[in-house]
């Protein structure tokens, strides 16, 4: 767990600025800086930073955050390894917080350990003809070799004895790289392998896959997981492509170590591999942040069909409408290296562009060997779409799939939610809303812009201040946390505190709007002053509703009441000076 405390820390140590140009080069434009935006297609830069807010905002698809956001959604990194990353580029080290799940720790010598041993492997294959010609032999160049460090672990039990300073290292076993056999015996966990670095998105290697160079069993080696790799979240290959996938907004996904490196050794540099496990939710949304298209390659065998139907179930929760997911199915005989060193790139590339969309291989399986003439046959369809269609939760994609499949099965959209029991979907509302309702923004509004300018101002709220909607909730729960913590929080906290909450969207919104204020800008007064103007409001709408009783019928304590607020609405008016 990574101290709340430290998050803070970290933000007001980091620039954002400076972050985002490791990726996306600003220009100057006014108070802040913009560029075209790395999230979505355009022309014309919305995306906007402020480094004054240390925020954020593109006003064209709604992209927002902090530094640390921005490094998540840009980079692909899940937010803990982000944190790391920041931290390390200013120089800081990541307090941990005693947690009783499983502790996180990891040392940054299990790192330099797998560095030592990536460096050792290469160095080794360089040294011995049989490897490399059997490189050679499937068609590698040693540039390619270079780019994903590829190496041999040579048919000794102690290699690493030459890589590292000490075998007895307990990092040796932790890292998985070391076994130790009954008694203590230490022996490799590679030998007589070709190794491919498993490298994560900082370009830190966390683990190996190792093919054996003959006919052998098992024809790979994984490391196990360890506190670096866990496999249901790493992509091979996903550091050398990233650039690749960016540039042509396109990732495809195939099943092994070695179509991805044939496939960049044929130009298609933007190819990631699974690690010998079924791809996970995690990795399409990964993938999906990275990219508008993702397309699974798999082999043409029963193993590869299973595997893409897999690929399938899992992608369903995470699809985003306007996204493109795509199934791309190989000659049986096939797998990507082999169909791309037999038929090369243009070939393979234009099965890419011919791939079958996710709902067209959907609806294809679940009609496959049904009869709909009959209605058992409809009946099955019905049966076997109720999962699937249930995990969708991108709204226009649930509309279009549950309209084709009812269609299919000779039913009403709303006959098929009822019987799954789901929320119909109806055509979303438009996102952005009206320029115009926006000219005079209501109390709560101004209220959310000042608090989103300098979030402590909330702690200057009524106790026991109440407001309706969602902003009046999302600025309650912005209270109720200052409350607890007695720290000066920045906007940058304080929406990086709220990320993936449901007051995310009103405080974006809000930040979309203040993004362009200047510091001069008198946050306090405004406050101050529409604070006053909430209360006037609710003093003359009470007012109004006793007086309309009429002043013969009021009992005792609404005259005085009334008294009150009259009082009360003068030493208001009077403040305004
Ligand atoms: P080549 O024969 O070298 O072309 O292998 P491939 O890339 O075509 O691999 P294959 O389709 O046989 O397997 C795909 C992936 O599954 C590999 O990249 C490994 O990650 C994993 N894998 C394959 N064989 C084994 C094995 O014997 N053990 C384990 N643990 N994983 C394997
Ligand atoms: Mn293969």
């Amino acid at each position: 767990m990574i101290p709340k405390s430290f998050v803070q820390y970290l933000l007001n140590r980091l620039d954002i600025v400076d972050v985002v140009e490791r990726y996306v080069p600003l220009k100057k434009a006014g108070a802040n800086f913009v560029a075209c935006c790395p999230f979505h297609n355009e022309k014309s830069p919305s995306f906007t930073v402020s480094q004054s807010k240390q925020f954020y905002h593109c006003f064209g698809c709604g992209a927002h955050g902090t530094a640390i956001g921005f490094v998540m959604e840009h980079a692909g990194m899940g937010f803990v390894e982000a944190v790391e990353y920041l931290a390390k580029s200013v120089g800081v080290t990541v307090p941990q917080e005693a947690s009783n799940t499983s502790q996180h720790k990891v040392a940054p010598d299990l790192y330099e350990l797998m560095q030592s041993a990536t460096r050792y492997y290469r160095e080794q294959l360089k040294k011995n003809q049989r490897a490399i010609d059997y490189l050679k032999g499937r068609g590698l160049s040693g540039e390619v070799a270079a780019r994903f460090g590829i190496g041999y672990s040579p048919d000794d039990w102690q290699n690493l004895k030459a890589a590292v300073p000490n075998y007895q290292d307990a990092g040796l076993v932790e890292t998985g790289l070391v076994i130790e056999g009954e008694g203590g015996k230490r022996y490799d966990r590679f030998r007589d392998r070709i190794m491919f670095p498993i490298v994560n998105v900082r370009g830190q290697v966390i683990g190996f896959g190792g093919r054996i160079l003959d006919k052998g069993e098992p024809k790979y080696l994984n490391s196990p997981e360890t506190p670096l790799f866990e496999k249901g979240h790493e992509l091979y290959g996903l550091y050398q492509a990233q650039k690749a996938i960016r540039a042509r907004q396109q990732v495809i996904v195939v099943e092994g170590y070695m179509d991805v490196v044939a496939l960049a050794q044929h130009g298609v540099e933007y190819a990631v591999a699974t690690l010998g496990t079924a791809t996970t939710p995690y990795h399409v949304q990964k993938l999906l942040r990275l990219s508008e298209q993702v397309v699974f390659c798999f082999d043409g065998d029963k193993a590869g069909q299973k595997a893409a139907w897999r690929a399938l179930e899992n992608a369903l929760p995470q699809l985003v409408d306007g996204k493109r997911i795509g199934f791309l199915f190989l000659p049986e005989e096939h797998d990507p290296d082999t169909y791309i060193r037999e038929f090369g790139t243009e070939a393979f590339e234009q099965l890419l562009d011919d791939s079958l969309p996710l709902s067209g291989y959907l609806l294809r399986e679940l009609t496959a060997q049904v009869d709909l003439r009959t209605p058992e046959g409809r009946n099955i369809l019905l049966q076997k779409a109720q999962p699937l269609l249930t995990a969708i939760t991108a709204p226009t994609t649930a509309l279009l799939l549950r309209k084709e499949v009812a269609a299919l099965a000779g039913v009403t959209q709303a006959e098929l939610e009822a019987l799954y029991s789901i929320k119909p979907v109806a055509a979303p509302p438009r996102a952005a809303p009206p320029k115009a309702k926006r000219s005079t923004p209501s109390g709560l509004r101004t209220l959310l812009r000042c608090l989103v300018m300098r979030p402590v101002l909330a702690r200057e709220l009524p106790g026991d201040w109440q407001g309706e909607g969602n902003e009046g909730a999302a600025i309650a729960a912005l209270a109720d946390w200052l409350r607890e913590s007695a720290d000066e929080t920045t906007s940058a906290a304080m929406i990086q505190h709220f990320q993936g909450t449901s007051y995310e969207v009103v405080f974006a919104s809000a930040q979309g709007e203040v993004i362009q204020w200047g510091d001069d800008f008198d946050v306090q007064a405004e406050f101050v002053g529409v604070l006053r103007r909430m209360r006037l409001d609710v003093i003359e709408s009470e007012s109004a509703e006793l007086l309309a009783k009429g002043l013969l019928s009021m009992s005792e304590s609404e005259r005085s009441r009334l008294a009150q607020l009259k009082d009360e609405r003068r030493q208001l008016k009077e403040q305004v000076g």
